[in-house]
């Protein structure tokens, strides 16, 4: 199987104003791709443009809310003018929701699956030919452990990351004789802003970060996927246990999740 290599690639990556999707556009343009950086915050986008100033490849920023089709239009207009063809995708951007389902409104839930699942489905819809164009495309979508594996008080999320998963394994199939891979990434516990910036209910508890990993090393592990066109993979050993307890014996994963989870 051909490597995906990085060195002159045309990328996009979607949340990229802050930690992984940050650190994933900053490691692959220090490998020498181009990378189209897309977030709603104009400054941080700037930032990591001159952040990555002295690497091999090129952010080029794009601000703007990817929940907006004419933004997701012109994302790909973007990218069409710089090449033809799109190497990879990564589809990174997505917000939590903290809280119990009975106590949370309606809108948390649009909101959560109109930016996890719908933006990323339909700016994929809109990649599609130009990855096509390409001989050796990836799709990585960045899901999460929570999306092999239902947890209480983050129901809405959970479920934004299922769908991806479902989604992942269709378009894997659809797409396997094109010469496209799609690569789920699901990490765990990540130290970023994504729980200050989570739609929190009254109740909901504080979150325990103890043992979160780095967003640098997140994103080392997903272009590590990525270049060896891996259809999936579960990032720390706690997320491996999860997932393998809830497939093994999917009872006890029950019980231990109602109690301690
Ligand atoms: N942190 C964790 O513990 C963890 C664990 C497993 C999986 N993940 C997944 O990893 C991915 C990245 O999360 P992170 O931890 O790096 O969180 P983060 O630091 O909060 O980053 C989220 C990114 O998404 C962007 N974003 C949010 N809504 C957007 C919208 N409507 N339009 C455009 N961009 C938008 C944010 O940029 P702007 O605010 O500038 O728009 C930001 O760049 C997410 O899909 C998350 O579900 C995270």
């Amino acid at each position: 199987m051909v490597r995906w290599r990085p060195t002159g690639a045309t990328t996009i990556v979607t949340g990229a104003s802050s930690g992984i999707g940050w650190e994933i556009a900053r490691q692959l343009a220090d490998r020498g791709a181009n990378v189209v950086a897309v977030a709603r915050r104009t400054e941080r986008l700037e930032k990591l443009q001159t952040s990555a100033s002295a690497a091999p490849g090129e952010i080029i920023p794009m601000a703007g809310d990817l929940t907006d089709p004419a933004f997701r239009q012109q994302i790909i207009d973007r990218v069409a003018a710089i090449s033809p063809h799109l190497e990879l995708l990564v589809n990174n951007a997505g917000i939590g929701g903290i809280g119990p389902f009975a106590e949370a409104s309606p809108e948390r839930l649009r909101r959560i699956m109109e930016v996890n699942f719908f933006a990323t489905v339909e700016l994929t819809r809109l990649a599609l030919p130009m990855l096509q164009a390409s001989d050796n495309a990836v799709i990585c979508n960045i899901s999460s452990v929570l999306g092999h594996r239902g947890v209480p008080g983050k129901s809405e999320y959970c479920a934004s990351k299922f769908a991806i998963h479902g989604w992942s394994d269709s378009l894997r199939a659809e797409l396997a004789r094109s010469g496209i891979q799609v690569t789920l990434v699901s990490p765990s516990t990540t130290a970023s802003e994504f729980f200050d910036v989570a739609i929190e209910t009254q109740a909901a508890q504080a979150q325990h970060r103890r043992g979160a990993m780095s967003p640098a090393r997140v994103a080392q592990l997903a272009i590590a996927a990525i270049e060896k066109r891996r259809d999936e993979i579960v990032l720390s050993p706690g997320g491996k246990l999860l997932v393998y307890l809830d497939r093994c014996c999917p009872w006890l994963a029950n019980r231990l999740i109602a109690r301690f989870g």
